[in-house]
C-alpha cells in the first residue's frame, strides 16, 4: 500500500469514528486498533468464562431449588456472553483456539476479581450486586464502542446481566432480612467483595496505560474514573436499602460534586492479585481467611437460606 493509499485510509477511520459510525470486520482499521480491540475482547471473553467457577462451586451448594435454578441460568448466561465475545473477537482474523490457548499460557488476561473465593452462600448475592454490577456499568458504556460486533454483542449481553445484578441484590436482601447470623453473613460477604468491585474499573486515569488511545477511538467511552464513580453512587443507597454498611469509613455524601467520595483504593492488593496471586491464603484450623493485604476474608460456613 502506497503512503498516500494508507493516509487515506487512515482519515476514512478517523471520520467514521468522529461521526458515530461502527468500524465493521472487513473496514481497513490501524493495526494498532486491532490489537487494541482484540485485547479489550479476548480478556472481556476470558472474564465471562472464569467467572463461571466461583459461582460454579456453588451450584451443589444453593438452598432452594428455586435458587439452584435461578444460580445456574445465571452461570449459563455467563458461557454464553463468552462464546458472543469469542466469536466478536474472531471477526478480526484471530481463533477461539489461540485465544483460549494465551489464557492457558498466562498471556491473556482475566477480570482478577474471580481469583478471589466464593466463600459463603451469601458471595452468591455479593458477587451479582456488585461484580456482575460494576460489569454492567462498564458495559452499558460500551454498547457505543466504535468496532460493531463488540457493541453489538454488548447490547445482548446488558439485558442479561441486569437479571445478574438483580438476584444478586435480592439473595442479599433476604439474607439481610433474615436471621442476625444471616445477616452478618451478608455484612461479611459486602465486606470482602466491595473493595475488589472497585477495582475492577481498572487503574485511576492518570495511571491507566490504554485509556487515552482507547477514549480516542471510541472504543472506551467513559474513563476508569468516572465510571467507578457511577458505580459507588449506585451501590450506596442499594446498600442503605438493605441496612448493609460499606466497609468504607471515608465514604460520604459530596453535595459540592454530586457524588459520593470514598476512601483509598488498595493498588497494592489490586496488582498482587492481577499478576495472579489468589486472595485465600490457606487458613490454619479456625482461624479466618486473609487475603494477601490481611484484610479478613471470612470463615467457611455452609449456612444459608
Ligand atoms: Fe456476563
Ligand atoms: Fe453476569
Amino acid at each position: 500500500m502506497t503512503e498516500q493509499e494508507l493516509e487515506r485510509r487512515q482519515q476514512e477511520f478517523d471520520a467514521k469514528v468522529a461521526n458515530e459510525e461502527r468500524i465493521e470486520p472487513k473496514d481497513w482499521m490501524p493495526d494498532d486498533y486491532r490489537k487494541t480491540v482484540l485485547r479489550q475482547m479476548s480478556q472481556h471473553a476470558h472474564s465471562e468464562v472464569i467467572g463461571m467457577q466461583p459461582e460454579g462451586n456453588w451450584i451443589t451448594r444453593a438452598p432452594t431449588l428455586s435458587r439452584k435454578a435461578i444460580l445456574l441460568a445465571k452461570i449459563q448466561d455467563e458461557g454464553g456472553h463468552g462464546l458472543y465475545l469469542y466469536s466478536a473477537a474472531e471477526t478480526l482474523g484471530t481463533s477461539r483456539e489461540d485465544m483460549v490457548e494465551a489464557l492457558h499460557l498466562g498471556k491473556a488476561k482475566y477480570a482478577s476479581i474471580f481469583n478471589y473465593p466464593a466463600l459463603t452462600w451469601a458471595d452468591m448475592g455479593a458477587i451479582g450486586w456488585l461484580v456482575d454490577g460494576a460489569a454492567i456499568v462498564n458495559q452499558v458504556s460500551l454498547q457505543r464502542t466504535s468496532y460493531g460486533p463488540y457493541s453489538r454483542a454488548m447490547i445482548r449481553i446488558c439485558k442479561e446481566e441486569s437479571f445478574h445484578q438483580r438476584q444478586g441484590y435480592q439473595i442479599m436482601l433476604v439474607l439481610a432480612r433474615g436471621s442476625t447470623e444471616q445477616k452478618a453473613m451478608a455484612q461479611d460477604a459486602l465486606d470482602r467483595w466491595w473493595w475488589p468491585s472497585l477495582m475492577m474499573f481498572g487503574p485511576h486515569d492518570a495511571e491507566s496505560a490504554h485509556t487515552a488511545k482507547s477514549m480516542q477511538w471510541k472504543l472506551k467511552r467513559e474513563s476508569n474514573d468516572q465510571l467507578r464513580q457511577k458505580f459507588v453512587d449506585q451501590a450506596v443507597p442499594q446498600a442503605e436499602f438493605i441496612g448493609l454498611k460499606m466497609p468504607d469509613p471515608d465514604l460520604h455524601w459530596n453535595e459540592d460534586r454530586g457524588h459520593y467520595d470514598f476512601g483509598k483504593i488498595d493498588w497494592d492488593e489490586f496488582w498482587r492479585v492481577v499478576s495472579g496471586d489468589g486472595a485465600l491464603q490457606p487458613p490454619t484450623s479456625g482461624t479466618p481467611y486473609q487475603s494477601p493485604g490481611g484484610r479478613r476474608l471470612g470463615t467457611r460456613r455452609h449456612a444459608c437460606l
